[in-house]
C-alpha cells in the first residue's frame, strides 16, 4: 500500500517509511539543466538518447520536453541473466532496433548506484560503433560505487539511501510520486 498524506510529508511504500528528499521544484531545475548544457554541447548534431526502463522513464520525458535541438529516443530494458563472466550474470539489452553506427548517443538512467549496470552495458554499446557516447543520470550515489562511470550530465549526487519516487520504485510501488523521498 502507497499511503500519502501530503505531498512532501513522510510516506509509506509497502511496509517501510520514505522522508521527502527532492521537491518536484528541485528535480525539474536540474533536469531544465541538464536539457540546457545538451542544447548546447549538441547544438547542430542530432543525438539518439537511449532511456533505460524502467526508472528512467519520467526523467526522460521530462528531459526530451526541455531539448530545444534535433534529437532522437528510443527505450530499452536490460535483462540480466546467469552467464560466463568473472560476476556470473551477463546483461543484454531488450528493445535496441534502432541502428546507432556513427550516431551520438547519450544513455539516459535514473539512477547510478554501484555502477555495475553501465559498466557491463556500455561495451556492449560501444561494440555497436557510436560515433560518440555520453551518459546522463539524474542521480548517483558516490559512496557506492563499485564500478567507477564517467557520468557527463548529473542531476544529483546523494547519499548511499535508498531513494523512491520520480520513475524509482520500492518493489514496484512509488514510481508516480513526483518528488523523491529517501528511507527514514
Ligand atoms: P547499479 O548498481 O548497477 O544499479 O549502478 C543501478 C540500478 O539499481 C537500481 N537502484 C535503485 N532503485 N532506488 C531505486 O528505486 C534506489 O535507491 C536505487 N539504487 C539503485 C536502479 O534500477 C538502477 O538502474
Ligand atoms: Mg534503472
Amino acid at each position: 500500500m502507497m499511503d500519502i498524506k501530503s505531498s512532501m510529508a513522510q510516506i509509506k511504500v509497502h511496509d517501510k517509511m520514505f522522508g521527502p528528499f527532492l521537491s518536484d521544484q528541485d528535480i525539474q531545475q536540474q533536469v531544465r539543466k541538464i536539457a540546457e548544457a545538451i542544447n548546447s554541447d549538441y547544438a547542430g548534431l542530432r543525438p539518439m538518447f537511449i532511456a533505460i526502463l524502467n526508472g528512467s522513464f519520467m526523467f526522460a520525458s521530462d528531459l526530451f520536453k526541455y531539448l530545444t535541438i534535433d534529437a532522437e529516443i528510443c527505450f530499452i530494458k536490460l535483462a540480466s541473466y546467469k552467464g560466463t563472466t568473472s560476476s556470473g550474470q551477463v546483461i543484454t539489452a531488450i528493445g535496441l532496433d534502432v541502428d546507432i553506427i556513427g550516431k551520438d548517443i547519450i544513455i539516459l538512467e535514473d539512477i547510478v548506484d554501484t555502477g555495475k549496470t553501465l559498466n557491463e552495458f556500455l561495451p556492449k554499446l560501444l561494440h555497436h560503433q557510436p560515433a560518440s557516447m555520453k551518459i546522463a543520470a539524474l542521480l548517483h550515489k558516490p559512496e557506492a560505487v563499485k564500478f567507477p562511470i564517467r557520468i557527463d550530465y548529473l542531476g544529483f549526487s546523494i547519499p548511499n539511501k535508498f531513494v523512491v519516487g520520480y520513475g524509482l520504485d520500492y518493489d514496484g510501488l512509488g514510481r508516480n510520486l513526483k518528488e523523491i523521498y529517501q528511507l527514514v
